[in-house]
């Protein structure tokens, strides 16, 4: 598949059901166009790791994803040994008798034993082209673990101690998110493509769910997306992304709701809001307030 235009990126990602505003596709044609790692930054639930799965499926890319959390090393993100082999080679070796300890040595370090975490698979060659590298959650790390992160993707390449430094032929196409619990630091998005991931439009929301609950009716859809589109105004300690609005939407129709009502909004809050405040201060009148304000908002003029 080739990519020659913003239009290509919006209709690729249309046929794997992400659906993508002009930004998004604009930043995301460049970062393919220019080989430039992408930065997407939002609240949980807004499409920015569907997006890296989206395209590596589109273009028949493997996907291999970096999950980050805190305390996660350089090491363990790159590659690990393989103990229980090695330990085996070492005991089967013994057993032989008369072990040379250098030979040993090196036979164990070498590619044999070696288990590849996501970065150094990233690197290799792949079948079919490079992969799609996820970086995903990069706020949950720390700050050595970035200046790491920063130094691999401005030469695309990893060290092994032990190997040497292998370097990736064709660099992997890079897509990095973060949910903003902390700011992530300038040099590391300095190096991408940055974009803020927003929740969706009215539009947007309903063609999404269109994609993704194609089972739904057109009313009850849009009663959905209105209704969350405006708990989205309200103050809530965590408000609710498009997975939410996807999985409300699933919900309903398991439940055989034709459209919303209080006592249905009562009964299945729980998949929109997932904090007990949120759903005490919803619940009852104010639900009541938000549905004829979302209603008011979809009757013709
Ligand atoms: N633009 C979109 N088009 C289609 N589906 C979307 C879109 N944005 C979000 N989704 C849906 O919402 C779910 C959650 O999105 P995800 O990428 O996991 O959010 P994030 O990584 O931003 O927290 C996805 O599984 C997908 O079904
Ligand atoms: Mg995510």
């Amino acid at each position: 598949m080739t990519i020659d235009s913003i239009d290509d990126v919006q209709s690729m990602l249309a046929g794997e059901g992400y659906i993508c505003g002009r930004a998004l596709a604009t930043v995301t044609f460049l970062s393919l166009k220019l080989g430039r790692p992408l930065f997407l930054e939002g609240e949980a639930g807004t499409g920015k790791t569907e997006i890296a799965k989206a395209i590596a499926s589109a273009l028949g890319r493997k996907l291999i994803r970096l999950q980050c959390y805190e305390g996660l090393d350089a090491a363990s993100a790159v590659y690990e040994w393989n103990f229980a082999a090695q330990m085996i080679a070492i005991r089967t070796a013994e057993a032989a008798g008369g072990a040379d300890r250098k030979a040993l040595q090196s036979e164990l370090f070498n590619e044999d034993f070696l288990i590849e975490r996501p970065l150094l698979e990233a690197m290799r060659p792949h079948e079919g082209g490079a992969p799609v590298l996820l970086i995903d959650e990069i706020d949950r790390t720390d700050e050595p673990f970035e200046a790491f992160l920063l130094e691999a993707l401005s030469d695309f390449q990893v060290t092994v101690p032990e190997l040497g430094t292998i370097k990736a032929q064709e660099p992997p196409i890079v897509i990095l998110t973060s949910n903003r619990t902390r700011e992530v630091h300038d040099a590391l998005k300095r190096r991408c493509l940055y974009h803020w991931v927003d929740y969706p439009t009215f539009d947007r929301e309903l063609d999404i769910l269109h994609a993704r609950a194609p089972e739904a009716q057109e009313t009850l859809s849009k009663e959905v997306v209105a209704f969350v589109q405006k708990l989205r105004t309200e103050d809530l300690f965590k408000k609710p992304g498009v997975a939410e609005t996807i999985d409300w939407a699933k919900c309903l129709l398991a439940l055989d709701v034709i459209d919303l009502s209080p006592e249905v909004i009562a009964d299945t809050l729980g998949a929109i809001l997932k904090y007990q405040d949120d759903i005490a201060r919803i619940e009852g009148s104010e639900a009541q307030r938000l549905l004829k304000e979302a209603r008011a908002d979809l009757a013709p003029v």
